[in-house]
């Protein structure tokens, strides 16, 4: 069958209803950025499914703006996912839905920009306005309850929230949780069965109970509000890039279907100004983490350095330094989620190095809006090539060369297909 309806057919067999779970079994709910991307590569197929992915996602919206990073629909029925539910237990918080169970964490605010591809194929304005108005609503929770000094900068407050949940630049906040901290921690893994090779592929037990403790820590504290001490306090440049285009995405669309766009354009404003002083290593020529609690960036080389050129953030010397880091990337399939040679490189296991397609898929739509299209070609034509010689996988070794084994994590992977969709039909065009 040719690839493109291969991933069509993923995105098919994924979907429930109103909405497509990441991948069967080892993720069967609803998540919050993949339904982003989901979207992106529904809208090749069917426009009006592409804008139900998200409505049906911001069901899941609490009343503070808040977004969940899962929608628990039809929670009883499916019991292959830690932590559950009940675990999570949103109902902790007044602001929770009442009908529908939610995580207490959020995701990357991909949601700005996937609308405004949306609207090009022309909806209702209703529809597009109430979609509107909750991810502004979402935006305004970001900077009220976790912006870092009035940067226009947030704060993510759980590896979970960055979406690379064990990479390498986590590994040094992590350190804070110590193991005697992590005594009374349960985990009931469910993910390793759903895999092959998870010893070498997922996250440590160690790893697990760190995430949990901090899953209960946010539990206590409501998903709320957190202590000045609370260890895990990070502004993530994937987080605040995405947050940063979205907000781009959402002034055009305001002006386009006549919104008032002033609060909107104060946030642009306010991160334009301090982005770079807080993410920026001119030393590096790379866009970094930084930790709160030491003040400090966390300095490993990760795709994560790239995506801020997805939000055009870079200047023409950044941008020159970045480019020239990528193209030092040699021997290796692009973009690794974290680059060989790195501490706590692992070229398998999960974020520690294994290639993504949609980081990749972030930085090749960016290199373009630089004019930069040679690379943008090569990192798309390895994330195809993958796809096409292991399958529509979660991720894939960035060392083994073509056509060893390759291919790890979910099968049947979303938003793997959903963006090769995208990137098949733009190679078309
Ligand atoms: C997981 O469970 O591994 C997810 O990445 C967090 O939502």
């Amino acid at each position: 069958m040719e690839l493109l309806k291969k991933c069509q057919q993923v995105l098919e067999e994924n979907r429930r209803g109103d909405f497509t779970i990441p991948s069967p079994k080892l993720y069967p709910f609803q998540w919050n950025w993949d339904s982003g991307f989901i979207a992106l590569g529904l809208l090749h197929i069917e426009p009006e499914k592409a804008l139900v992915e998200l409505e049906t996602l911001f069901t899941g919206q609490w009343g503070n703006g808040f977004l969940p990073h899962i929608v628990f629909h039809n929670a009883e029925k499916y019991t292959t996912y830690f932590p559950s539910a009940d675990y999570w237990n949103s109902n902790v918080s007044d602001f929770a839905p009442k009908k529908l169970s939610t995580s207490g964490i959020t995701q990357p605010a991909v949601h700005g920009f996937v609308l405004e591809d949306i609207i090009e194929y022309g909806f209702d304005r209703d529809r597009i306005a109430r979609l509107y108005d909750q991810i502004v609503h979402y935006h305004q929770y970001l900077y009220d309850y976790r912006q870092f000094k009035d940067t226009g900068l947030v704060a993510i407050w759980h590896n979970w929230e960055s979406g690379m949940d064990n990479s390498p630049l986590w590994d040094s906040v992590f350190k804070r949780i110590h193991p005697d901290m992590l005594k009374d921690v349960i985990v009931k893994r469910k993910d390793i069965h759903s895999v092959e090779d998870s010893a070498a592929t997922r996250p440590t037990d160690e790893d697990y109970k760190r995430y949990i403790y901090l899953v209960n820590y946010l539990r206590d504290h409501k998903y709320e509000r957190v202590p000045e001490d609370f260890p895990f306090q990070v502004l993530d440049p994937v987080f605040n890039a995405i947050l940063h285009q979205s907000n781009k995405s959402l002034a055009r669309i305001g002006k386009k279907i006549d919104i008032d766009t002033s609060t909107v354009e104060s946030w642009i404003r306010r991160t334009e100004e301090h982005f770079s002083e807080i993410h920026w290593n001119d030393e590096d020529g790379l866009f970094y983490p930084f930790d709160i609690l030491t003040g400090q960036q966390v300095k490993i080389h990760c795709a994560a350095s790239y995506i801020p050129l997805f939000a055009e953030i870079p200047d023409d010397a950044q941008l020159k330094a970045l480019v020239a880091n990528i193209e030092g990337l040699e021997d290796m399939l692009l973009v690794p989620s974290c680059i060989p040679g790195q501490p706590g490189f692992q070229a398998k296991n999960y974020w520690r190095g294994p290639v993504w397609i949609h980081m990749n898929w972030m930085i090749s739509e960016g290199l373009r809006k630089y004019q930069q299209n040679d690379l943008a070609d090569r990192i798309n034509s390895d994330s195809i090539q993958l796809i096409e010689e292991y399958g529509i996988r979660e991720y894939f070794d960035p060392l083994t060369k073509i056509p060893e084994k390759n291919g790890y994590g979910g099968q049947s992977f979303s938003w793997s297909a959903a963006l090769t969709i995208d990137m098949l039909k733009k190679k078309e065009s």
